[in-house]
């Protein structure tokens, strides 16, 4: 499955404008695999980086989001009565989408992308299908034994396995409250034994240790999001690479507030203030909340923006791909000797 890697080392999707072609190519130019995020989107802009990707001749892969709209209801209503009333902004009631899936999905095709995963939940067998035959090897993300074994029934060639310290959106297949207790190391094994294939582990790999250690417990390659944060290829905003940084922020946590699915990110103010409030509705929560994110970033405000990071950030390390990657590879190796 990463034969052709140097290195199992893989550069989470990162939507948001974080994941650029740059950053997906600085890593694959390392012998890691670089990985573009279609998440939010227009396919013209996606197409843009794939074609980028391409001219580069270095393997990549394009990351999906599987499309679902939970049903808007009254809560919905009075949080954004709640928001407009705080920020003195008016706010718009999405209309329901489903991130060009389909066009997305011809796109992967008509490049015939090398990796191709997705997250949020497991396409349907045919889509899987199609993906192989067309010479796409296709990887799911998962967070739980069942969601890995639904993987490997609709034909995927390798599990993302995300364990409960990752950076971002939980990639449960239904937005749920669910338990995250079991920690990485632990879920790796756990899936090992059950799950015949190649597993790519995710969540708090931070330094070659940490790759050293989740490549023991059995997966084949890992998926960092958090640590190439803050390189100089990333896409984040300075705003939020100052977060991650300063020291200003202590602790991470899970919330719904930003988008109504549950995320890792720096506990700001906005966290603290609506976590009891904030409904599950995905994506209309993350629609309606946009305008609010856009004005603190303008404003330079961190304690309004969502700043998603995983349990580890405050081991990120600053500078280009190439010295983090090479930091990675060196610690790595003297792991494993
Ligand atoms: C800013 C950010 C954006 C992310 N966006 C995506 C995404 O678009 N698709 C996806 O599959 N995972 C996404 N993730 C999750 C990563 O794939 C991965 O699970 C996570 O980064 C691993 O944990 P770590 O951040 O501690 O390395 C995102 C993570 C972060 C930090």
């Amino acid at each position: 499955m990463f034969a052709n890697l140097q290195y199992p080392i893989i550069q989470a999707p990162m939507a948001g404008g974080i994941a650029t072609a740059d950053l997906a190519i600085a890593v694959s130019r390392c012998g890691g695999l670089g990985f573009l995020a279609a998440g939010y989107k227009t396919p013209e802009a996606i197409e843009q980086e794939i074609i980028k990707c391409k001219d580069s001749a270095l393997p990549f892969g394009v990351n999906l989001f599987v499309p679902q709209n939970d049903e808007m209801d009254e809560s919905l209503h009075l949080y954004k009565e709640r928001l407009e009333e705080d920020f003195r902004i008016r706010l718009a009631l999405p209309e329901p989408g489903d991130d060009y899936w389909q066009e997305k999905l011809e796109l992967v095709m008509k490049h015939k992308v090398p990796y191709v995963s997705f997250t949020f939940g497991c396409p349907p067998e045919d889509i899987i299908e199609q993906l192989k035959n067309n010479g796409s090897r296709v990887i799911v993300t998962v967070t739980n034994l069942e969601e890995a074994k639904i993987a490997a029934e609709n034909g995927a060639e390798a599990i993302c396995l995300q364990g409960p310290e990752a950076g971002g959106h939980r990639a449960t297949f239904r937005n749920v409250d669910e338990d995250t207790h079991v920690p990485l190391i632990e879920l790796i094994a756990m899936t090992r034994k059950v799950i015949p294939l190649p597993i790519i582990a995710a969540g708090g790999i931070m330094n070659g240790k940490d790759i050293h250690l989740a490549l023991n417990a059995g997966a084949d390659a890992v998926q960092l999001g958090t640590a190439f944060l803050c390189t100089e290829e990333s896409g984040a905003n300075p705003v939020y690479k100052r977060a991650l940084t300063s020291g200003e922020f202590a602790e991470t946590a899970l919330t719904r507030t930003f988008t109504g699915r549950l995320a890792r990110g720096l506990k700001n103010e906005f966290m603290t203030r609506y976590e009891n409030i904030a409904p599950a509705i995905y994506p209309a929560v993350n629609a309606l909340t946009q305008p609010i994110r856009a004005k603190a970033l303008k404003d330079q405000n961190p304690q309004a923006m969502s700043l998603w990071a995983g349990t580890r950030f405050q081991e990120i390390r600053k500078g280009a791909v190439k010295d983090v990657f090479e930091q990675l590879i060196k610690e790595l190796e003297e792991y494993q000797s």
